[in-house]
Formats: C-alpha cells, sequence, structure tokens
C-alpha cells in the first residue's frame, strides 16, 4: 500500500463497499419515508411511478455517480472540477452544504428515534401499553432528544475517524443486523390479526393517481433520496474504490438491496399500521405520517411485545448511523481533497458546525408549543429546511450533474471508461438517457415545483399556525439560499491545496 492510498483510503473488499453504499442507501428514507410516501401517495398507485423513477432514473443516476467517483478518485466537487471545470466544482459545493444541512436534520430525527427507544424500553419493565404514542409530543419536547444529538454526533465521529476503515466495519457488523430485524419485524407484522389487509392495501394496483402530477414528483425524490444520490455520498464512497471495480454490477446490486429492503420495510409498518387500525388522514404530510402516525404505531404493541417496539426503533438508528456517516462523509472528504487537511481536522469542523444546527431542531422549547407535535417550531423549521434542502436540491444536483457528465465530460467516455471493467456492458441508448431523457423529466418536475411555488410560497399556510410567524418560511429560503450558494462560490474560488497528500493510487 503506497502512502497515498493509507491517506486517503481504500475499501478493504468488494463487499465492504457493497455494504458500506448499501448501509448509505438504507437508512430513515426506507423505513419511514417510503411507508409515508407510499401511503400519501395511495398505496398501490404509487408503485409505477417509483418503479419508472428506479430504472429511468435511480440506477443509472448510480451509475454515473459510481463512475465518477471511480474514474476521477476524487470527491464530489474536486470530481466535478476535474471532470467539468469550475461550474461543475460550484455545483458540487452547493450539493455539499445541502449534504451538511440535511446531515444535521437527519441526526435530529434519528435522536427523536433513540428517545423513542429509550421510551419503549419503559414498558418492560412497567405494565401497560408501550404508549410511546400518546406521549409522543411530550417526548419530543424534552431534553432527552438534544442529549441524543449529542450522543449520535459523538458516534458518526467515531465512525468516521478512520475513514474506510471505520465506515467499512461500521458497515458489516450494522448492515447485516438491519436485515435481521426488519425480517423479525415483517414475520411478527403479518402473523398480527388484519396484518395481511395493509399489505393488500399497498400492494393493490390502483391506476387513478397516475395522472397525478404530485405522485411522480414524490417518487422521483424518494428514489433519489432512498438511493443517496444527489448529494455526492455516492461519488466519495466509490473514490475509494480500486481501478478495477466493476461500478455497473454494484450500481445494480446496491440498487436491488436497497428497494427490496424498502419493500420488505412497507410490508412490515403496512401490516402493524394495519393491524392496529391506524388509518392516518389523507391530510397527513410525509414528515407528520414518518414522525408520528407510523412510530405511535408500533408503540401500540401491548407490554409483553414492547421488545418489537424496540426492535424497531433500534433498527432505526442503526439504519440511520450508516446514513449519516455517509451524508458527512460526502464534505468530509470534499473539504479534504479541496484543502489536503488531516481528517481529525475535518471532523472537528464538521462537528462544530453540525452539531449546534442539530440541538437546533431538537430543543425542548422549539417543540413544545402545544397541540400536535406536527405543529411545532422544530418541526416547522426542519419541515421547512427539509423542503428546500431535500425537495430541490438533490434533483437539481441530479440535474447538472446529468447535464455536465452527459455533455461536458462526455457521458460515452465515462460509458467506455466504465465498460472496461464490468461484466455488464452499457450500450449507446444510456447516452441518449443521461445526456437527454433524465434532463428533460427532471426539468419538468423542476419547472412544476417552481409554479407551485409561485401560486403558494411554501410553509405560508401552515405557519399562520402561529401569531407571527408569517416571515418564517420567507426567513428560512432566504438563509439557505444565501448559505448554499455564497458558500458554494466562496469554496469554488479558494484555491485549491496541491494535491500530492491525497493523491490517488492505481491499483
Ligand atoms: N439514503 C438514506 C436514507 O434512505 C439517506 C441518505 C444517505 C442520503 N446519504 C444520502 C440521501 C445522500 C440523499 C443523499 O435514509
Amino acid at each position: 500500500m503506497s502512502s497515498g492510498e493509507s491517506r486517503r483510503g481504500l475499501w478493504g473488499s468488494k463487499l465492504g463497499f457493497v455494504l458500506a453504499a448499501s448501509g448509505s442507501a438504507i437508512g430513515l428514507g426506507n423505513i419511514v419515508f417510503f411507508g409515508a410516501n407510499a401511503y400519501r401517495y395511495g398505496g398501490g398507485a404509487f408503485y409505477v411511478p417509483y418503479f419508472v423513477a428506479l430504472f429511468l432514473l435511480g440506477i443509472p443516476m448510480m451509475i454515473v455517480e459510481f463512475g465518477l467517483g471511480k474514474t476521477q478518485r476524487r470527491s464530489f466537487p474536486a470530481s466535478m472540477r476535474k471532470a467539468c471545470g469550475a461550474g461543475g466544482e460550484f455545483f458540487g459545493w452547493w450539493s455539499q452544504i445541502n449534504a451538511l444541512f440535511i446531515g444535521m436534520y437527519y441526526i435530529t430525527i434519528l435522536s427523536w428515534a433513540a428517545s423513542m427507544l429509550m421510551k419503549a424500553f419503559g414498558p418492560l419493565l412497567e405494565d401497560g401499553r408501550a404508549s410511546v404514542g400518546p406521549t409522543f409530543g411530550a417526548t419530543l419536547a424534552s431534553w432527552t432528544p438534544a442529549a441524543f444529538v449529542v450522543v449520535l454526533w459523538g458516534l458518526n465521529m467515531v465512525f468516521l475517524s478512520k475513514g474506510t476503515k471505520t465506515i467499512e466495519r461500521t458497515a458489516k457488523i450494522f448492515v447485516p443486523l438491519m436485515w435481521v430485524f426488519m425480517i423479525v419485524l415483517v414475520v411478527r407484522g403479518l402473523s398480527l390479526d388484519n396484518g395481511f389487509q395493509g399489505v393488500w392495501y399497498l400492494f393493490t394496483p390502483n391506476f387513478d393517481g397516475i395522472l397525478d402530477f404530485s405522485v411522480w414528483r414524490g417518487a422521483f425524490s424518494q428514489m433519489f433520496f432512498s438511493l443517496s444520490l444527489g448529494l455526492g455520498t455516492m461519488v466519495a464512497y466509490s473514490s475509494y474504490l480500486p481501478k478495477k471495480s466493476d461500478v455497473i454490477t454494484n450500481a445494480g446490486m446496491v440498487s436491488f438491496l436497497n428497494c427490496s429492503f424498502e419493500f420488505i420495510a412497507g410490508v412490515a409498518i403496512f401490516s402493524i399500521l394495519f393491524a392496529f387500525s391506524l388509518y392516518p388522514g389523507s391530510s397527513t404530510g410525509t414528515l407528520g405520517m414518518s414522525l408520528v402516525v407510523i412510530p405511535s404505531g408500533i408503540a401500540e404493541f401491548p407490554a409483553a411485545q414492547a421488545v418489537f417496539a424496540g426492535l424497531f426503533f433500534f433498527l432505526l438508528v442503526i439504519a440511520g448511523l450508516t446514513s449519516s456517516i455517509s451524508i458527512l462523509e460526502a464534505p468530509i472528504s470534499a473539504i479534504r481533497d479541496k484543502f489536503a487537511w488531516p481528517r481529525g481536522k475535518v471532523l472537528a469542523l464538521i462537528a462544530l458546525i453540525g452539531l449546534p444546527g442539530s440541538l437546533v431542531f431538537a430543543l425542548p422549547m422549539m417543540l413544545d408549543r402545544g397541540g400536535e407535535p406536527t405543529q411545532t417550531t422544530g418541526l416547522t423549521l426542519l419541515d421547512l429546511l427539509d423542503h428546500w434542502a431535500f425537495g430541490y436540491s438533490l434533483l437539481i444536483v441530479g440535474l447538472t450533474e446529468a447535464l455536465y457528465i452527459g455533455w461536458g465530460y462526455g457521458i460515452s467516455r465515462l460509458r467506455n471508461e466504465l465498460n472496461a471493467t464490468s461484466f455488464l456492458k452499457l450500450g449507446p441508448w444510456f447516452d441518449w438517457l443521461i445526456k437527454l431523457v433524465i434532463p428533460v423529466v427532471i426539468s419538468v418536475v423542476l419547472i412544476f415545483n417552481v409554479l407551485g411555488e409561485i401560486g403558494a410560497f411554501y410553509g405560508t399556510k401552515e405557519s399562520q399556525l402561529f401569531d407571527g410567524l408569517n416571515w418564517l418560511p420567507f426567513a428560512v429560503f432566504i438563509f439557505w439560499a444565501i448559505a448554499t450558494f455564497g458558500g458554494a462560490s466562496v469554496l469554488t474560488r479558494l484555491t485549491q491545496a496541491k494535491e500530492e497528500g491525497i493523491e490517488r493510487v492505481e491499483s
């Protein structure tokens, strides 16, 4: 191993990479957001858009991200700079700042799952129901999540401390464990009375919603998030691959593992929700569904079975941890590539910015405004930031990535480079998919989103719930826009450190 290799890191094995990448992909997105989206967009109606999104956008974009990382052997901004120039680097940094924002509230949501986990253990010792549900708001509005934010940031730093080495070790333990736990939950869910009804709801084809634009938008965003695309995560992970790796097969494998897990999770959650007669109202938003309805469904397990509720929240925490480390590793590798700083220094910087951010969302006074937990400031703040950082950035980055790589770098060049070391070969059709079809599809979705925004600026309706907070949606948008666009142009302009410190290895 040359010193360059040890400095930047390289996966120990192909299995290690597949586990780490699928650990990144499998997370809160698969367990709670998928079920919530599928429910919100009408169960069976969700599948056609979902599969179109998988084959049309998901797998192809994962091949592009894996390919970019493997061939450029750099983090996302540096890869984009090398492949497509300064404009590419700008979008690279823009995505990294969004990644940091998403990382912040992703860890806050994890801290809520951890708080519920602690709560679920209570009933094992006492009588009565697991009763997480009714006291959900109270748990969130206590200091417990804030304490867990600190613990979870600590764990993230430990798992990231030695780069690929510690990430790989974490994935090797947690990823197989997630599958085992999920299978236990599916078996339990399906064996409950009425459990199968939920499965029917989930799988009964329903083509009514197929002309509804929001279903498509929901499926596309869900796919990007679930496969960890659009934030440079997969580029960073694949930049640690040896040159000979077959990324086409790997992309197929990681997507397959991710979507199978998502399906199984959907079955588990729907069977449990229906068994406990929890039918959320159609107005329940994704976050409310994910963070209130699903947890309260899980919490319905009688005390003797509170262990299943515990299992569910434990599963959420470990699945979320292998994802949060990947979200953070993207900006970490980006900063390291740009400034050639030691990993410890970059970890400290990221924690210094990110931990206070996560805490803001988790503070009890943010959440304790009475009423429904979905109507609290913290959740509103999170929801508002999520709307921009998640709702727009993944698709915008996917669009620019497809255009820059498709036309700038040249997708046929990338395709030839990847085909050379792949078992499956991509044909010329792939070029047009990346150059034309994907940009058009994403643009249509984005244009409709923006048009919707002009009609009613996101959050303005909701924030009327609180006196005097009508300015909040605009403030969050302006803050986000300045931080991401301003930050990215500053970072792009700063001079690149000499690359010898991070020189790649050919192996
Ligand atoms: N895919 C993860 C999930 O489903 C979240 C995630 C990790 C992610 N890395 C990402 C989402 C990069 C978008 C981009 O929970």
